[in-house]
């Protein structure tokens, strides 16, 4: 049954519909709900005072996420792509090097974390793959337990990351007192990503768009991650052109690209400054004539300057990120589903890259 399709044409939406229970897995025994506190076992001792994440494709999208996670609990942090930093390796100084890698096998990952390991760091993989290569070499692992991931596209194993950096920041760096708020909307996700996958309106916005020349997406602060993850699903499954943005960057470049064929994917989510100036980027592109596709929980005015939009329940931005992200995952998968594609083995790409 867990290797099957379950009547699913492929095995990406497959993996796709299994977010709620990858992250109830993830989550179960992790979270306490009376005193709102996260229980990683002894990894919480970690306590490091630097992070250093070193990742490849959609885990190092997860990576900067994480990192992001870090510093705003106080704590440097960067994300690397693991191949750039086997090639140029930064002072590791007490930093704890943290692998993300849902095979535990990729090898720029690997060959990042034995080289962060030669200088004497401490190292950490979370990974989805109980026994992989990672797994024995590291130091300390973080399970993701997001099951068996067969598409070659990364789905359901990028929430379960997201969710997992949660847990693991919350439990070292913030450690449970600071962000309280947050446990709630991550014991809510399961059931939050169920609702998108009842009612989302992406294989209609895939049907309206098919025929772009390119694809945008924008995202700021926790969204950013995300908008790059948007744009790789669509680039790796469907081969169309896509490209993701850190939403205030656009007016650097990119803008310029912009016109009517190039729909922009925006992650718009609450009302605070950072979604106002995301509010403002849009508005930018709309004046271009581009088509917006506002991915919204309703608390800002995206709605207002866009053409369509995709809903996503009101939560913290954190959990936005995830429940964002599986709106942008449907819609790739219908524009590839549309376009024929072989979703599940797209040309060119392999699920684990065991060469540098
Ligand atoms: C390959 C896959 C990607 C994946 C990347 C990293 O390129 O096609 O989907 O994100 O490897 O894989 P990992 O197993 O290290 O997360």
């Amino acid at each position: 049954e867990e290797t099957g399709k379950s009547g699913y044409d492929h095995f990406m939406l497959k993996e796709i519909h299994e977010q709620p229970r990858a992250l109830r897995q993830c989550l179960r025994g992790r979270v306490e709900e009376q005193t709102a506190s996260v229980d990683i076992g002894d990894l919480a001792d970690l306590a490091p005072t630097g992070v250093q994440f070193v990742a490849c494709g959609t885990s190092y999208h997860a990576a900067m996420y994480g990192a992001q996670l870090f510093r705003d609990a106080g704590v440097p942090a960067q994300a690397f792509l693991a191949s750039e930093y086997a090639t140029s390796p930064p002072p590791v100084g007490n930093s704890l090097v943290v692998g993300i890698s849902q095979s535990g096998e990729t090898a720029d990952t690997l060959s990042a974390l034995r080289e962060a390991e030669s200088r004497g760091a401490r190292t950490l993989t979370l990974t989805n793959t109980v026994g992989s290569t990672m797994d024995r070499e590291c130091d300390h692992t973080l399970y993701i337990r997001s099951g068996p991931e067969i598409g070659v596209a990364a789905s359901k194993t990028f929430a379960g990351q997201l969710t997992a950096l949660n847990l693991f920041s919350m439990a070292t760096a913030e450690r449970n007192s600071t962000r309280r708020d947050v446990v709630p909307e991550l014991r809510k996700l399961p059931g939050n990503v169920q609702k998108i996958l009842d009612s989302s309106s992406a294989e209609a916005v895939a049907d309206y768009y098919e025929d772009a020349e390119s694809y945008f997406f924008i995202g700021r602060g926790y969204q950013y991650p995300v908008a790059l993850e948007g744009a790789l699903k669509l680039k790796e499954i469907s081969y169309e052109h896509a490209e993701g943005f850190a939403a205030g960057e656009l007016k650097h470049g990119p803008l310029a690209l912009v016109d009517e064929n190039t729909p922009v994917f925006a992650m718009a989510v609450g009302d605070d400054e950072k979604a106002r100036k995301t509010l403002g980027n849009i508005k930018e592109v709309e004046a271009r004539d581009a088509p917006v596709v506002a991915v919204t929980d309703g608390r800002n005015d995206a709605e207002r300057y866009a053409d369509h939009v995709l809903e996503i329940p009101e939560t913290h931005p954190r959990a936005a990120a995830v429940l964002g992200n599986v709106q942008l995952q449907l819609v790739s998968y219908h524009i590839a589903d549309q376009l024929g594609r072989s979703i599940d083995k797209p040309r060119n790409l392999a699920k684990s890259v065991t060469v540098e």
